[in-house]
């Protein structure tokens, strides 16, 4: 379908030249363009500008336009790409939650086997069909807060044959709805029980009888560890790395969230696309990650439940680094995949400008599931996914507004997919 909306109050994340992520001051720089309308033709953005350069010489636009809107008073923005989730699970944790609050640490719940082998467990009893029903209503639900891409990771089967009814899920989800979605082989998310005085050989397990079907299926775009204390170490970690590397699979990691974990050197050393989480970051962590090609990623809603120390995201900046922010969605320790409440969490508690924070949920996270060439920004030829927030009086509304709702609609590929009008 075409689509001109017009009389646009400003058109956000909007450059001619795409970039594929931005960095240091750059970060605190979002184009926007005042005034203006945006035309799109079979899902992908075709044209954009200010509205008197529509009038004069692209009037063709109303006519081949199948539905023309007007934006008076609103900003368009491009939906938010989630680059770290683990929205397919099975049933909740609300019991550990309550636990938390009456003060048992994650690592305390862990211990006793709660957390993710809960998940687990639940996991590998609930049915294909079943985890697809649960996750698709999840999908549904993060389109309507305005996300448009997502990496969903596998990590609660923890046996072969769940790790891989995960990933189909993941494959069907793909199929079946319009946003964009990257799979990540997470089998090393944590140690099984039995497993637990030889954590080696479920990491045999991970490479030798997981990552060859999953490969041979195409099940996964990336593949990550949990990399961290009383979970996976570095060397276990490089393992796997190098399995996965062996199938074309580049890594994507959970690193230094309960310490400093030898993540990131791990990260970085392997070329990893992201590396995620980052409350324990060192200045050497900084300095590795500065002559690399590894987004430095952090999720603000896993830190808030969990009340973990904050990333260092204002040193990061500073020091000249790319940022990304996504939301971890998953069932312990981030039971929430609102991008809107990321989006303020990012300036309130870690100190990003609105334009820092923006671009962190958009074009760097973009970069982080390896789609900023289609999305993240409004450029031409990208896909035409975008919010159209409702009437209000700037873009540094959107994260001040915080848990409140800004959005009007939510286009992906040019198509409506939610409108509170
Ligand atoms: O990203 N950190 C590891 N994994 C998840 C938590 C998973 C869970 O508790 O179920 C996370 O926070
Ligand atoms: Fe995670």
């Amino acid at each position: 379908m075409n689509l001109l909306i017009i009389n646009i109050k400003q058109l956000l994340q909007a450059e001619a030249k795409c970039k594929t992520f931005v960095s240091g001051k750059q970060m605190a720089k979002l184009p926007a363009i005042k005034d203006a309308f945006l035309y799109v033709e079979s899902g992908r953005i075709m044209d954009f500008g200010k509205m008197n350069e529509l009038n004069i010489g692209r009037e063709r636009y109303f006519s081949m336009s199948e539905k023309i809107i007007d934006a008076s008073n609103k900003f368009i923005l491009p939906t938010w790409c989630d680059s770290h989730t683990h929205l397919v699970y099975a049933g909740s944790r609300e019991k550990e939650f309550v636990d938390k609050v009456r003060g048992l640490s994650y690592e305390e719940i862990a211990k006793r086997g709660g957390g993710i082998l809960n998940s687990a467990a639940l996991l590998q009893q609930t049915s294909e069909d079943e985890l697809y029903e649960q996750s698709a209503e999840r999908i549904k639900e993060i389109i309507a807060l305005g996300t448009g891409a997502v990496e969903i990771k596998s990590g609660y089967g923890l046996t072969p044959e769940a790790e891989i009814k995960m990933l189909r899920v993941i494959k069907r989800l793909k199929e079946n709805f319009p946003i964009k979605i990257k799979a990540t082989f997470l089998g090393a998310h944590t140690i099984p029980l039995e497993y637990r005085s030889n954590s080696d050989e479920y990491v045999d397990i991970v490479i030798n009888e997981m990552l060859p079907v999953i490969a041979a299926e195409e099940l996964a775009d990336y593949i990550d560890v949990f990399c961290d204390k009383g979970f996976f170490t570095p060397e276990q970690t490089e393992r796997i790395l190098m399995a996965g590397m062996k199938y074309g699979l580049r890594a994507k990691l959970h690193a230094n969230e309960l310490d400093h974990s030898g993540g990131i050197e791990v990260g970085v050393k392997y070329g990893a696309i992201s590396v995620d989480h980052l409350e324990y970051v060192s200045e050497n962590d900084i300095e590795l990650l500065k002559d690399s090609d590894t987004m430095p990623t952090i999720l603000p809603g896993s830190a808030f439940f969990l009340n973990l120390p904050l990333a260092p995201a204002r040193q990061m900046i500073d020091a000249g680094l790319p940022v990304a922010f996504a939301s971890d969605y998953n069932p312990g320790s981030c039971p929430s995949g609102n991008m809107n409440l990321v989006l303020s969490m990012a300036c309130i508690r870690y100190k990003l400008l609105p334009e820092e924070a923006i671009n962190a949920c958009t074009i760097n996270s973009a970069y982080a599931m390896g789609i900023s060439e289609t999305h993240g920004s409004i450029s031409i030829g990208k896909s035409a996914s975008f919010i159209i927030t409702k009437p209000i009086p700037s873009y540094e509304f959107i994260p001040y507004s915080f848990g409140n709702h800004v959005i009007e609609s939510v286009y992906i590929n040019g198509e409506l997919q939610k409108s509170y009008a």
